[in-house]
C-alpha cells in the first residue's frame, strides 16, 4: 500500500478566458488570498488547457493568460508565498489526466451539468476535451495531493467528481494514494449574478458587458453598470426574509456585503427600507474603493509582460518538482515500466 499525503495543501485555477469578473474575484481570487496569508501552503494556476476545450484565438489566449495572472498578482496573491503559474508549463497535468480518463466513466462524465450547458443541443459538435474537462480538472489537483479546493458554487459537481475519481482509484488499484479532497465554498458570494438578470451566473461569457463587471473596469464603468443593474421596484427589506424571490435585490446586496466582508444581515438592518437608487450609490462607491486599487495594479503588471512570463515560468519549475513524483508514483501503481 502506498499512503497518501494528510497535511492541508490548497489549490485552485482559473481559465484564462476573457476578463476576470467581479464573480471570479468575490467567489474565488479574494479567497485565494485569504487563505494564502493564512500561512497554508497554496498552489494556483491558469488552466489553460481548459481554456481551449472551447476555441480561443491564440494570441487572445496569451493575452487573457498574463491578464488573468496579473490579476491574482493584483488581487494580492504573492508568487514568493504562492505557487502561481499556467497549467500548460506542466506536462504533469495531462499525463495524470490521461489515466484519469481510464478511470471516470462516460456516464459520470455525461451528467456534468457544465457540459450539458456548454455543449448545448449540438453535443455532436463539441470537442472531447470538453467532455474530459472534469478528469482534466482532478488531475490539476491531485497531482499535487492538494486535500482542499477554493472555488465558486459551480464547480462543485466537478469536485465530487474529483473525489469519485480519487476513490475508483484508489479501490481499483488497492492503495491509499490520491486524497479525497474537500471543497472550500464559504462566505455570501459563492454565486454571483448577472447584473441583468438574476437568475443567471455572473460570467465572462455572457454576450452582454453590462451583466458584469470586469476588473479590468474603471471607476466610470462600473459606476455606469451598477446604476444599470436591475432590480425591482421595493426598497431593501429590513431583513434577509425579504429577499425570497426578489433575485437581483439579493444578488446586489450579497455584492456588498461580500465586498465589504459583512454578513448579509448586518447589511439589509444598516439600509432596510432605503430605495434602491440610493443603496446603488453607496455600492458604487464601495466597489471603486475596493476594486480600483486591484485594477490600477493589474494594469501597472501588464506594462512588463516579460516579468509575468518569468513568475509563470518559475512558478511552473516549482510546480513540476512536486508533480513529476507524483505521475511516477502513480505510473508505478498502475504498472507502467519508466526509470523517469
Ligand atoms: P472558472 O474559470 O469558470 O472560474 C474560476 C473561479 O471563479 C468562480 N466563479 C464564480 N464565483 C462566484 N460567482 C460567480 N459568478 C463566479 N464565476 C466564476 C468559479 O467557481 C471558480 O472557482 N473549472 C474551473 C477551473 C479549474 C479548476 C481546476 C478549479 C480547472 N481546474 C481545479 C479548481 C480546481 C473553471 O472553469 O473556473
Amino acid at each position: 500500500m502506498v499512503a497518501c499525503r494528510r497535511s492541508k495543501r490548497v489549490f485552485s485555477g482559473i481559465q484564462p478566458t476573457g476578463n476576470l469578473t467581479l464573480g471570479n474575484y468575490l467567489g474565488a481570487l479574494k479567497r485565494f488570498v485569504e487563505i494564502q496569508d493564512s500561512g497554508v501552503e497554496t498552489i494556483y494556476c491558469l488552466v489553460d488547457l481548459h481554456a481551449i476545450t472551447t476555441w480561443q484565438n491564440p494570441a487572445e489566449l496569451s493575452d487573457a493568460t498574463r491578464e488573468a495572472a496579473a490579476g491574482f498578482m493584483a488581487s494580492g496573491i504573492d508568487p514568493a508565498r504562492s505557487i502561481l503559474f499556467n497549467q500548460s508549463q506542466v506536462p504533469a497535468h495531462s499525463e495524470l489526466a490521461w489515466i484519469f480518463n481510464c478511470v471516470a466513466r462516460m456516464g459520470w462524465l455525461g451528467r456534468m451539468t457544465q457540459f450539458k450547458d456548454k455543449a448545448g443541443k449540438n453535443r455532436e459538435n463539441a470537442s472531447v476535451g470538453l467532455f474530459a474537462y472534469p478528469a482534466l480538472m482532478a488531475a490539476d489537483i491531485l497531482v499535487y495531493h492538494a486535500t482542499h479546493v477554493p472555488v465558486g458554487d459551480d464547480q462543485k459537481q466537478h469536485l465530487e467528481l474529483t473525489r469519485d475519481i480519487a476513490i475508483k482509484f484508489n479501490n481499483d488499484f488497492e492503495v491509499d494514494f490520491f486524497p479525497v479532497i474537500e471543497p472550500i465554498i464559504e462566505g455570501t458570494a459563492t454565486r454571483v449574478m448577472s447584473l441583468r438578470d438574476g437568475t443567471k451566473k455572473m460570467s465572462k461569457s455572457d454576450p452582454s458587458d453590462m451583466s458584469r463587471i470586469n476588473l479590468t473596469d474603471d471607476s466610470n464603468k462600473i459606476a455606469a453598470k451598477i446604476r444599470k443593474a436591475k432590480t425591482d421596484s421595493a426598497p431593501v427589506p429590513e431583513s434577509p426574509d425579504g429577499l425570497v424571490g426578489r433575485h437581483e435585490a439579493a444578488n446586489l446586496l450579497h455584492i456588498f456585503a461580500a465586498l465589504s466582508d459583512q454578513s448579509i444581515e448586518t447589511i439589509t438592518s444598516e439600509f432596510g427600507g432605503r430605495m434602491f437608487s440610493e443603496f446603488k450609490a453607496v455600492l458604487t462607491e464601495l466597489a471603486v474603493d475596493r476594486i480600483g486599487p486591484v485594477t490600477a495594479e493589474l494594469n501597472r503588471l501588464m506594462k512588463d509582460p516579460a516579468e509575468i512570463d518569468r513568475i509563470l515560468a518559475s512558478g511552473a519549475e516549482q510546480a513540476t518538482l512536486i508533480a513529476e513524483p507524483i505521475v511516477r508514483q502513480t505510473h508505478d501503481i498502475v504498472g507502467m515500466i519508466g526509470s523517469r
